[in-house]
């Protein structure tokens, strides 16, 4: 009672591995699998291999990290090979990362074959100038790129947006009508600083990053509350996702699936599990006999 079909895609449970947690190698992304991940997504790639921020890339807050990794990668040419080795028992999410329409297309077209689905993101809070939320702030040209994904290939396509923004429906409303099949809902928040008080220096080498973990949760359920009302393609829940309450909650926001990042840190891959026997067992409790009868039940 936990499998879900997400734009068409089986998968066993409602649980993904969000992009950028231990999904740079085909060992971390085989370990999530076989920890009951019902989806992967891969750490965001480009099209040619970028080193990223040097360290300190995260630091602990209060409620969950932030990062500034600068979506290091080793560029499309190398993720591909990993992705050759990746367990293809569950769906493999490919999330790319570029500068233009041009660029995330080249790469979807060429990771297509190796994953079921991809996502685009266009919502990292700390890129490097032209790679970050200042696509996903703009809905006219993440409109461009999900077009342009879009005629490349044909599996579906999914756009992570970001919390940055005046108002996200007005982004999603305009991916939905660009073509998008799904909409992750949301990136890290920010970016947000801390400060050494010894050295009165900022702590990351991006002196900023974006906030995951708990203390964003409260965001991401009003992100995904107010976008269910106002689209029909699924919505994938990330943010702050930690055990099965807040997946339910999630859900009954309109998620119809949940990604797990921040959480990983404190519980490691076993949470995939928890999350999915939690549910199970409330699922049971309060006599639901599939997930799609919860989803948005928060709107009823
Ligand atoms: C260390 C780290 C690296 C991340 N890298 C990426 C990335 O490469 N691409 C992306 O779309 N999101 C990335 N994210 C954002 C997560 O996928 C997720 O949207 C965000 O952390 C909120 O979920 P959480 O609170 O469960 O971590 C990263 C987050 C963290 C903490």
């Amino acid at each position: 009672m936990l499998e879900i079909e997400l734009c068409k895609v089986k998968m066993r449970n409602p649980s993904m591995l969000a992009s950028g947690i231990m999904g740079t190698t085909a060992s971390s992304l085989n370990w999530a699998i076989r920890s009951g991940a019902g989806a992967v997504v891969t750490k965001s790639f480009g099209l040619e291999p970028n080193e990223g921020y040097p360290n300190p890339t995260t630091i602990e807050v209060t409620g969950g990290i932030l990062n500034a990794i600068g979506l290091s990668n080793p560029g499309v040419d190398e993720f591909s090979k990993e992705l050759e080795k990746v367990d293809k028992s569950v769906p493999i999410i490919a999330s790319i990362v570029g500068a233009s329409a041009e660029e995330f297309s080249q790469i979807a077209g060429r990771i297509e074959p190796l994953v079921d689905l991809i996502e685009l993101n266009v919502s990292c809070p700390h890129a490097q100038e032209g790679l970050g939320a200042s696509i996903g702030q703009d809905p006219l040209f993440t409109s461009e790129i999900v077009k342009s994904v879009k005629k490349t290939v044909n599996c579906p396509v999914i756009v992570k947006l970001t919390p940055n923004v005046t108002d996200i429906v007005e982004i999603a409303v305009s991916s939905q009508m660009a073509g998008c099949d799904a909409l992750t809902l949301i990136n890290s928040l920010g970016p947000g600083m801390r400060i050494d008080i010894d050295t009165a220096n900022p702590i990351l080498y991006n002196k900023s990053g974006g906030l995951s973990g708990p203390a964003i949760k409260p965001i991401a359920l009003r992100c995904i509350y107010d976008v269910y009302e106002a689209v029909k393609v699924p919505i994938i829940g990330v943010g702050g996702i930690t055990d099965y309450r807040d997946a339910v909650e999630a859900i009954f926001a309109g998620a119809k699936c949940v990604q797990i990042g921040t959480a990983i840190m404190y519980k490691g891959m076993d949470v995939f599990k928890d999350i999915s026997s939690g549910l199970e067992k409330f699922m049971f409790k309060k006599e639901y006999e599939s997930i799609d009868e919860m989803v948005g039940k928060a709107h009823s």
